[in-house]
């Protein structure tokens, strides 16, 4: 089993290097999953309110051998429950879900600006920290803009920010930005999913040379971005592939040529709404 190195946040909070994605992953196959991949080595688990599977990764956590205290329970607040009191509740709910006694990390899954209603929800999960529902709070997502509206409006700043990262794009301004601040970035569809990165000449030649595949060259490479990768896998013979990635070193050379495949932009923040 890896040993997944851990990434210092905020207020001494420790985040492992690489996380696994859930989204999909439901009910008692969504269980399976899950348990498969903390006996794998993982040990950040990121699902979210709107993901229905709050649940089956709490069951997944409860049911498991692995020390509670070594893994991060990470959620999301979504858009529609922005609005203070909402919030609040949609996170006792999370916590309902999860059959945990407690939530590691929640995030405000979007800022949806135009709504205009994050920084409330951000003051409702700085309580829910205060009161003990939550040991780490973050956000997913966000500009610099939104960034410093919430930290400016409260003084706390957020664990991590999670956007989507891979060679494709690598929001590399967002990512400045949110070091700058010191905030963690983990990335999201760090597999390149619904592009053709996979096929990338540059992506399959590095793998060639390796001998690993793509998709471990592509987390290879966000981890060497210092960015917190979290890959979803349903597969116990993919999850393991995944947590290949701690035993390539990618060149300077191999980590400049990728990231120089940069070529779109994500959902604008500005003007995508999820709620
Ligand atoms: N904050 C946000 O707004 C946001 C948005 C999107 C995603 N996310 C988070 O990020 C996570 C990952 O993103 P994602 O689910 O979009 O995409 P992804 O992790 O980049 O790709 C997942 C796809 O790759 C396949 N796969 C994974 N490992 C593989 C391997 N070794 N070999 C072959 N196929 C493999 C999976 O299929 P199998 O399951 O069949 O292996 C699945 O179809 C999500 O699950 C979610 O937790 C967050």
């Amino acid at each position: 089993m890896p040993d997944i190195p851990l990434l210092a946040g905020q207020d001494g909070a420790r985040i492992p290097a690489i996380g696994l994605g859930t989204y999909d992953l439901r009910g008692a196959d969504g269980v399976a999953a899950t348990r498969t991949a903390l006996d794998a080595g993982y040990r950040l688990l990121d699902t979210a309110f709107n993901y229905d599977n709050e649940g089956a990764v709490g069951r997944a956590v409860a049911e498991s051998a692995v020390p509670r205290d070594t893994i991060v329970y990470s959620t999301k607040l979504p858009g529609r429950y922005h609005r203070h009191d909402l919030a609040r509740r949609a996170i006792e709910e999370s916590l309902f879900r999860s059959g945990l006694d407690r939530l590691d990390l929640v995030l405000i899954h979007w800022p949806n600006p135009r709504v205009g209603l994050y920084a409330e929800a951000w003051r409702a999960l700085v309580e829910a920290r205060a009161d003990g529902l939550v040991s780490m709070i973050g956000v997913s997502n966000f500009l610099p803009e939104h960034l410093d509206r919430i930290i400016g409006e409260t003084g706390v700043t957020p664990v991590v920010n999670q956007i989507l990262v891979h060679p494709y794009t690598p929001n590399d301004a967002l990512r400045a930005a949110n070091a700058e601040r010191g905030i963690l970035t983990e990335g999201y569809s760090p597999l390149g999913k619904h592009t053709d990165l996979l096929a990338d000449p540059v992506v399959t030649r590095i793998a060639v040379a390796h001998g690993v595949s793509a998709r471990v060259v592509l987390l290879a490479w966000s981890v060497a971005i210092g960015v917190i990768p979290l890959p979803k896998s349903a597969s116990p013979a993919r999850q393991a592939e995944n947590l290949d990635v701690f035993g390539v070193e990618l060149s300077a050379d191999e980590v400049a040529a990728l990231s120089d495949l940069g070529r779109a932009e994500g959902a604008d923040p500005r003007t995508h709404e999820e709620f």
